[in-house]
């Protein structure tokens, strides 16, 4: 199994090259996805060519960012993340493995709810000019056109649920990683191109 491993050489204690590309490219996308998607819901009127581009660019960029995150479940699979810094504590560790176990959870149900939003009615999904079959499952399971009480309970979920668990699960995660940043246990250069505390060849 180690030899598949692709991690910088001669640095076991860092993430790999793509896990880090895709961690970065991934958070700017999420960030971006949230900002389109309170221009489209919050700022601009509804029905108004605007709001048809930027909701496009939403649909197209949420699914984009599913390719995104099965490829970097791949590449977890495949590449075992590196072990936490000696000595942090088991409650620590226990809270980061939590809170990244649940944004792998959020990283795909955000895009999925979003995705079935726009399966529920007829019209046809566009990814990037392309087309994009309607989530399979979605008609059979809530109707075909479903209810107007379902589409709205799907929305509040998507909208409103899920993002608050993403900022409150980023807040976290932020916090964490600031926290170790500035108590001698620094994990940050490990997820960024950042050179390793202590020199090469130190102990994390
Ligand atoms: C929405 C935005 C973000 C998401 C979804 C996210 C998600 C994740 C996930 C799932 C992991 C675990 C990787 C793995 O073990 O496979 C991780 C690790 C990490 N993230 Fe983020 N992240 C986000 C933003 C940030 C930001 C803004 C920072 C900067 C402070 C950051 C710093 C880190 C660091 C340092 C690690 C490595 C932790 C370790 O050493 O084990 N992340 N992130
Ligand atoms: C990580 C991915 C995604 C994030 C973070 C995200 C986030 C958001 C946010 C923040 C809103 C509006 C919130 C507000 O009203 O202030 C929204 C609305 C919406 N999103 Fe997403 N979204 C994602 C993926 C998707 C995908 C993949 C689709 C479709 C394929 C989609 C379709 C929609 C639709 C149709 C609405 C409007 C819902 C309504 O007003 O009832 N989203 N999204």
């Amino acid at each position: 199994m180690s030899s598949h491993v692709i991690r910088p050489a001669g640095d076991p204690g860092r993430y790999g090259a793509a896990a880090m590309i895709l961690h970065w490219t991934i958070a700017v996308l999420i960030l971006v996805q949230i900002g389109l998607g309170w221009i489209m819901n919050e700022a601009l009127p509804d029905h108004s060519p605007r709001q048809e581009l930027v909701e496009g660019v939403h649909i197209s960029l949420g699914l984009t960012i599913l390719l995104l995150v099965l490829v970097r479940i791949g590449v977890r699979i495949a590449n075992p993340p590196p072990p936490l810094p000696a000595g942090m504590p088991a409650w620590e560790r226990f809270l980061a493995g939590a809170s990244h176990l649940l944004f792998y959870v959020l990283m795909l149900v955000m895009p999925l709810t979003g995705w079935a939003l726009v399966s529920l009615g007829a019209r046809p999904i566009s990814f990037w000019g392309l087309p994009w079959p309607h989530l399979p499952g979605v008609a059979a399971l809530l109707g075909s056109p479903a209810p107007k009480a379902v589409r709205h309970q799907l929305s509040h979920v998507h909208v409103y649920i899920l993002i608050w668990i993403v900022l409150l699960n980023l807040a976290l995660h932020v916090a964490g990683a600031l926290k170790h940043q500035f108590d001698g246990r620094p994990v940050l250069w490990r997820m960024a191109g950042l050179k390793r505390p202590g020199g090469p060849g130190s102990a994390s």
